[in-house]
């Protein structure tokens, strides 16, 4: 109804208990409004100076009571969102200008992805929060509170989104030009699905069987976007952009921001800068139009 970003649609644990607390302020701060509203016209009909007794009670102690019950709701929302769950499963997060890395259980598997987080339902996810170069903050609104990632710090958010679909996250810090355009996907599956997903995300990049796509990987491998980028099985080791293992299997482009498709990666390897400016990534527009068909082909076939 409010769609996949939204704070009024929740599906997890800490966005529940978050709306909740919205609600329960908004009428019990509309009930303090309209008695406050009551006794200012009534002081303006009886026109006489108010007596000590409202003073102390309307001015002090009914305030302290207030920001009390509500000091103590939200730091109870805090510590049931933030508490770390022994059974969870972990993912490390984190946050790049202007792209997300993402870790699958780094204690184990350690699957590496990128700027598409998938989730199990009704399981707690721990997530350990990073920062790459300046402070960004991880949101799903749908599912949890916002937490800071911060450079040189890991912070721990437990999450446990109920409801199976897509939803979309957003970086809520602001972290340079395309802050904005720092988003990303948010998958959730029932749990046997996450589980297969998992299993079948682990192995190497999906084989070029094509000519054309034999071609578009050995123009990846030539111009040396391994430096940067990692597809498992073909080039390994180049962390400072996002893994390609799956790139085209991803719904989104460029961290939650273009349709996934042969069009736009074409169009963002030869003009990163027109789709993302302040975009890390140099623009590689002195590819010839056949190598540039032949590597956005190899890297949509990457699923
Ligand atoms: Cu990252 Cu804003």
């Amino acid at each position: 109804m409010y769609g996949s970003q939204s704070a009024l649609n929740p599906v997890g644990l800490g966005a529940d208990l978050t709306l909740d607390l919205t609600v329960a302020m908004t009428i019990g701060f509309g009930i303090v409004f309209v008695g406050v509203m009551g006794i200012v016209w009534l002081a303006w009909r009886r026109d006489r100076p108010a007596g000590r007794w409202w003073v102390w009670s309307g001015g002090i102690v009914l305030p302290i009571a207030a920001i009390l019950v509500l000091m103590t709701a939200s730091t109870a929302i805090l510590v049931a969102s933030t508490r770390a769950d022994d059974r969870a499963l972990v993912i490390d997060v984190t946050g790049h200008q202007f792209w997300w890395d993402i870790v699958y259980d780094p204690g184990g598997i350690a699957l590496r992805d990128a700027n598409e987080l998938v989730l199990p339902a009704g399981r707690a996810v721990t997530l350990r929060l990073r920062s790459n170069d300046v402070i960004h903050s991880f949101w799903v609104p749908s599912i949890s509170g916002k937490m800071d990632m911060i450079p040189g710090r890991v912070n721990t958010l437990t999450i446990r989104p109920d409801t199976p679909g897509r939803y979309r996250g957003q970086c809520a810090e602001f972290c340079g030009l395309s802050h904005p355009r720092m988003a990303f996907e948010v998958v959730v599956l029932a749990p046997d699905d996450f589980d297969r997903w998992l299993v079948e995300t682990q192995g190497e990049a999906r084989d070029a069987a094509k000519p054309e796509l034999l071609d578009g990987k050995q123009v990846f491998i030539d111009y040396g976007c391994a430096a940067c980028h990692e597809i498992r099985g073909v080039a390994e080791g180049g962390r400072l952009g996002p893994d390609l293992t799956r790139v085209g299997g991803r719904a989104a482009l460029g961290a939650g921001m273009w349709r996934m498709n042969q069009g736009n990666l074409a169009g963002w390897i030869a003009d990163v800068g027109d789709m993302k400016p302040g975009a890390q990534m140099p623009s590689y527009n002195h590819l010839s139009g056949p190598e540039l068909r032949a590597v956005s082909a190899y890297l949509a076939s990457l699923k």
